[in-house]
């Protein structure tokens, strides 16, 4: 059995002085042993990565960071790379979010180039696919996440340390959400992808995120299809109220 993944992604919001108070309400308002169940993940901006990880050093919470350069070092104005990111105790990133596609000219070729690197470096990808709403609606999306899916295997030679994301861009922080059976849909169309490059039982060891205005009301029917793995949670997990519901939900469908 996969084990899901819930992982709030909080974007370009929070500060630090925030931090403790939302970790102790997120934990204290889970079951104990949780985390047998569920793998709960946080990718923070850059300036709130340290503090997160001695905050949850205890705890079974992974911290994650939003990007990476995939440059080694240099010249690279604003950038972060993966070296950096290990050297404060960080190993797992998004990659290829359709943010950074849309807005800072991310490509396939670039992620690509990205998840390579992270897996070089012994950082976990989460690897972000999705069609547009255009995109949607002229029936391209299986083309569209195929070549995205395609890029992103291009560098991997082991699936072990990849996740996958499928994130419509047209349900991102709009409270549309794809509905339970076609984001599954999308997520068994990257599975059977991933079986033609590497196998059948690796592909069925590959965990494949839903996100896109997921949240308390709607994560339970997504949770039960069969190709989703979790979510990738922009909006609801900046409350830890509701994405404690969230992994709540998770638990109670998982749990043993
Ligand atoms: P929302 O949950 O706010 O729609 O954001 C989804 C997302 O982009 C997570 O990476």
């Amino acid at each position: 059995m996969r084990k899901p993944i819930l992982a709030g992604n909080w974007k370009m919001n929070g500060t630090n002085p925030e931090l403790p108070r939302f970790f102790e309400s997120l934990v204290q308002n889970l079951p104990a042993n949780w985390s047998e169940d569920v793998e709960v993940i946080f990718a923070l901006p850059y300036t709130l990565l340290q503090q997160a990880n001695v905050l949850c050093k205890s705890s079974p919470i992974t911290i994650a960071s939003q990007n990476i350069n995939q440059y080694e070092s240099g010249a690279y104005t604003g950038e972060i790379s993966a070296a950096m990111l290990k050297d404060i105790g960080v190993t797992t990133t998004l990659i290829g979010h359709s943010e950074r596609r849309q807005y800072y000219a991310e490509t396939d070729e670039s992620v690509s180039e990205k998840v390579r690197v992270c897996l070089e470096q012994g950082i976990r990808p989460i690897a972000c696919v999705g069609e547009t709403k255009d995109e949607r609606e002229s029936g391209v999306t299986e083309d569209v996440v195929a070549r995205q899916v395609t890029a992103i295997l291009a560098g991997v030679k082991d699936l072990a340390n990849l996740v996958i994301a499928y994130e419509p861009v047209w349900a991102i922080g709009t409270g549309l959400t794809a509905s339970d059976e076609q984001a599954n849909q999308v997520h068994s169309f990257i599975r059977d992808l991933v079986a033609k490059k590497f196998n059948d039982e690796q592909a069925q060891n590959l965990r494949i995120l839903y996100g896109g205005s997921a949240k308390p009301a709607n994560i339970d029917g997504l949770l039960k299809q069969e190709h989703i793995d979790g979510g990738l949670v922009g909006g609801a997990s900046l409350k830890a109220d509701d994405f404690s519901r969230m992994i709540n939900a998770a638990v109670e469908l998982y749990g043993r």
